[in-house]
């Protein structure tokens, strides 16, 4: 059953180094889902931000010269200029680092020592800094390497509090066996073999070797935990614990909310076992869905910075328009599944569904409906011509998948639709040939109702592409002269809305891309 609302969240970022695609990703499907959520009029509050305690973070500043709130103060700027630059239509930004976040932190933790959710001990393990995790004997191998990025840990014993794990095993029990809150399932049962089945050990949450954190209000010896200091996040966001709850009582307390969070594959532990066991000793309600997407890798692996092999987005956004690498993003990589970013596929995924398939097609019609009809958009009429309906139909059934299939986050195949839905156009025309109709004065109805078929058909898949194409979709609606009230989703897929609008040509939406490109892109991947 849909909700009225959504709560869209991202992870937040690490500001320990710039950000790359692999980041731009993860927030660009976010963005993507609720644009398509605020097209269909639902209410939506979509976050993100960056969390900004750790060890890690202490060493980077440490080795930049820099105490840590100017070294993330830095990062963060680019951050918020990257996803300024991506259009990411976020409706706020958390930062663990602000009064508000830090506020609920010290709050809930007095919480659990006051519920005795957790007791004083002593950690002695292994400890990833890149990571923040702890990991055990077992965990770490004879190796000694962290089980999720392969760099070697590091022994660590101090003091610190534990949380009790299995005193709300029940509730993480009732969370796993709800259908849907995890997503893909693969990821359920990974943690369930992984985790949950060998028995939930306790976790460290707080630390007192370095003090780069969240103090605790009652043994300031103590900093919380970085991830459960971040996971916090989606709460102080919405104002919890503070003067005023409206949004965090209209977006997480109401059943009509639906909480969404998605994540990566590397942080999947934290956001299924851990962030559903705090919020039950709060006695809080669990997120609907954890959707966890697989990681953008390249050729040699994992993006990561000593390899050299980290794209920026940046010089991609220059070069190719946000509408691409947004598009690239969606489409090319199936959501909940890892994928691998080459600039040969990056180029022909622009070059076949942009330039090709949705770029041709709006300017061979627009260009057609000038030639012959003056620019008027002939008059949409269904069942007239038997070669006709396979368009009529094909349009009603992609409208139908697509929200199926985008309500669901199977973003890549709800894509794959409209993409198929615009090739059959582009077939359509070259079954009909326009071009002979118009020579045959007794085939001008032909004319006219192939004209409609394929401005509708662009219409509507222009609809289902703006929450990618955030620039260029609204000029396609400029073309075909629709109004804002027009281009509304409820409205534009009313086949009526286009007859006797007079279209423009406009520009080239998506030149087509050649080997220099190629090249280009490569050249972006050395050293950088
Ligand atoms: N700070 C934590 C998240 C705390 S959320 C309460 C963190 N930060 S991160 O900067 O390392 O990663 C943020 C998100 O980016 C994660 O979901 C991670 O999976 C994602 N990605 C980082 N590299 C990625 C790729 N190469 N590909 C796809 N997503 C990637 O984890």
């Amino acid at each position: 059953m849909t909700k009225k609302r959504f709560y869209i969240t991202t992870p937040i970022y690490y500001p320990s180094g710039n950000a790359h695609i692999g980041h731009a990703y993860c927030t660009t499907i976010c963005d993507i889902f609720a644009r398509y959520k605020r097209e269909r009029h639902f209410e939506v509050y979509f976050l993100t931000g960056t969390d900004e305690h750790g060890l890690k973070i202490e060493k980077n500043a440490k080795a930049a010269g820099k105490s840590p709130k100017e070294y993330v103060d830095e990062i963060v700027a680019k951050f918020k200029t990257l996803w300024d630059v991506m259009q990411i239509s976020n409706d706020d930004f958390i930062r663990t680092t602000d009064e508000r976040h830090i506020h609920v932190v010290q709050s809930v933790f007095s919480d659990f020592i006051k519920n005795d959710d957790v007791y004083l001990g002593q950690y002695e393990g292994w400890y990833c800094t890149p990571c923040e995790s702890f990991w055990t004997d077992t965990q770490v191998g004879e190796e000694h390497l962290c089980p999720d990025c392969g760099r070697p840990v590091q022994k660590e014993m101090e003091d610190c509090y534990f949380f009790k794990t299995k005193k709300y095993l029940p509730e993480l029990q009732t969370f796993f066996e709800k259908e849907g809150s995890i997503y893909p399932v693969s990821r359920k049962h990974e943690m369930e073999n992984n985790f949950i089945k060998p028995g939930l050990e306790d976790l460290c949450v707080s630390r007192t070797s370095f003090s780069w954190g969240v103090p605790i209000l009652e043994n300031e010896k103590h900093v919380a935990y970085v991830w459960l200091d971040a996971l916090f996040n989606y709460l102080s966001a919405l104002g919890y614990r503070s003067s005023n709850e409206t949004l965090y009582k209209k977006f997480w307390e109401d059943e009509e909310s639906e909480i969404i969070h998605v994540i990566g594959a590397d942080i999947t532990r934290f956001h299924t076992i851990y962030w559903p066991e705090f919020l039950s000793a709060l006695k809080l309600r669990l997120p609907d869905k954890v959707f966890v997407h697989g990681l953008l890798m390249m050729k040699d692996g994992k993006m990561s910075k000593s390899k050299g092999n980290v794209v920026s987005p940046f010089p991609l956004i220059e070069k190719y328009g946000v509408d691409a690498l947004r598009y690239y993003f969606a489409r090319e990589i199936i959501f909940g599944q890892d994928g691998q970013f080459t600039p040969e596929q990056f180029i022909e995924r622009i070059n076949m569904d942009l330039a090709n398939n949705y770029g041709n097609l709006v300017s061979r019609t627009l260009s057609m409906i000038i030639k012959y009809f003056d620019g008027i958009i002939p008059e949409y009429k269904e069942g007239i011509n038997d070669n006709d309906k396979i368009i009529e139909d094909l349009a009603k059934e992609t409208k139908v998948s697509f929200e199926n299939k985008m309500d669901d986050l199977h973003i890549t195949e709800a894509y794959i639709d409209v993409m198929n839905l615009l090739n059959v156009a582009n077939k359509y025309i070259e079954d009909n040939a326009p071009w002979a109709l118009a020579k045959d004065e007794t085939k001008i109805e032909n004319l006219k109702s192939v004209m409609a078929h394929l401005a509708y058909v662009i219409s509507i898949s222009t609809a289902m592409l703006k929450p990618i194409l955030v620039t260029k979709a609204d000029k396609v609606f400029d073309y075909l002269s629709l109004n804002e009230t027009e281009r509304d989703y409820n409205n534009v897929f009313d086949t009526k809305v286009l007859a006797n609008k007079k279209v423009s040509k406009g520009e080239v939406l998506f030149p087509r891309l050649n080997n220099d490109d190629v090249e280009f892109v490569k050249s972006l991947m050395t050293n950088k």
